[in-house]
């Protein structure tokens, strides 16, 4: 007969847990992060049946970054949408794949205090071939007047203000992470019950690691600090023992959770081309910069921390390189040079 182990929380009874240190609290984010993970579930249902539906391949259009848009991009996002507008902790959202922000304007969301921004599906390029994928989420409190629609200056905020971050990586397993200033947990979806379980308690990065992340296709458009960085990589023996190892799934949330997990440094650079890089600020470095810091690593654009670069809008792009706090001061003597 299988025993139930009941000492493992579910998401949502973590959250009620948290509540309790705090019995001014509201609520309203533990409203919030159930909200993200039951779209959450949704999303892993469509995205583990994608080769078998007509779900797979592109939907036709391209999103506000001038990419093709994929069917799953689409449900995704209209997940995120939809149960944050049937929630009640959630004035509107802001979504990768959407150029304006969604002001949700009843009057139970215009009481809400919480603005999310999110991703709803990252690395979707990789959908087609089997790769694990992700969902990333950052929450802000408004600034805007509680009782009124909110603002787009609600949604243009510094990362250091964010009040949660987090992700959901469909992989092997599928787990939602997410960050508060008081720590960072992991919970696993356990498919049985269907609810995220708590499986990683309080995740710290490892000062060190071994792992170094970043697409060398493109060296040679890096700037000579970084290639220089990744060159002493492929050279020297790392800090912690054996020779670095280089690990690039091109999904982030996958990339990130593993260098998290196991120690690592993750880089997406500015390049040639592309001086600001890839990644979206909002969507993508802002919560990952957030998440890591609480987990006590680091995050940059190269010059300065990422948290503390004030957005001039919803879509701009940064270079990013994050992880290990120790990975990330070496990076820093190169980038000085
Ligand atoms: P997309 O959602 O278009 O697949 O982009 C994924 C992002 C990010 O998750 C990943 O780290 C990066 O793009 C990979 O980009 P490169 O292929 O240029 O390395």
């Amino acid at each position: 007969m299988t025993t139930i182990n009941r000492q493992v929380l579910t998401l949502d009874e973590f959250t009620i847990q948290q509540l309790r240190i705090f019995p001014r609290a509201t609520g309203e984010l533990s409203n919030l992060l159930r909200d993200i993970g039951l779209a959450a579930k949704r999303i892993n249902v469509e995205v583990n049946k994608a080769g078998l539906v007509d779900i797979l391949g592109d939907y036709g259009s391209i999103n506000v970054q001038g990419e093709e848009v994929k069917k799953l991009d689409v449900f995704a996002n209209n997940q995120l949408v939809g149960v944050l507008r049937h929630g009640i902790s959630c004035a509107g959202v802001g979504s990768e794949e959407l150029d304006e922000i969604v002001v949700f304007n009843d009057v139970v969301s215009n009481q809400s205090k919480y603005i999310v921004l999110f991703d709803p599906l990252d690395g979707s390029s990789n959908i087609d071939v089997n790769v694990s994928i992700g969902t990333i989420f950052s929450v802000y409190r408004r600034k805007s007047e509680l009782g009124a629609p909110c603002r787009k200056e609600d949604f243009i905020q510094a990362g250091i203000n964010q009040v949660a971050a987090g992700y959901i990586i469909y992989g092997s397993s599928t787990m939602m992470v997410y960050a508060t200033r008081r720590g960072v947990n992991g919970f696993t979806l356990d498919p049985s019950i269907g609810e995220f379980c708590l499986s990683h308690p309080d995740i710290k990065c490892p000062e060190l690691g071994k792992i170094y992340s970043v697409n060398h296709g493109n060296f040679f458009q890096y700037d000579e600090g970084v290639r220089n960085y990744i060159t002493n990589c492929q050279k020297k023996t790392s800090e912690t023992g054996g020779p670095y190892t280089q690990r690039y799934i091109g999904s982030m949330v996958s990339d990130v959770h593993r260098n998290l997990i196991k120690g690592g440094i993750f880089m997406y650079p500015g390049m040639s081309d592309m001086p600001e890089g890839k990644l979206r600020l909002m969507y993508e470095c802002n919560p990952f910069a957030f998440l890591l810091e609480v987990a006590g690593g680091k995050a940059t654009n190269g010059k300065t921390r990422i948290l503390d670069l004030e957005p001039a809008g919803l879509h701009e792009r940064s270079p990013f390189f994050a992880g290990s706090k120790g990975m990330m001061e070496e990076l820093e003597s190169f980038l000085k040079k």
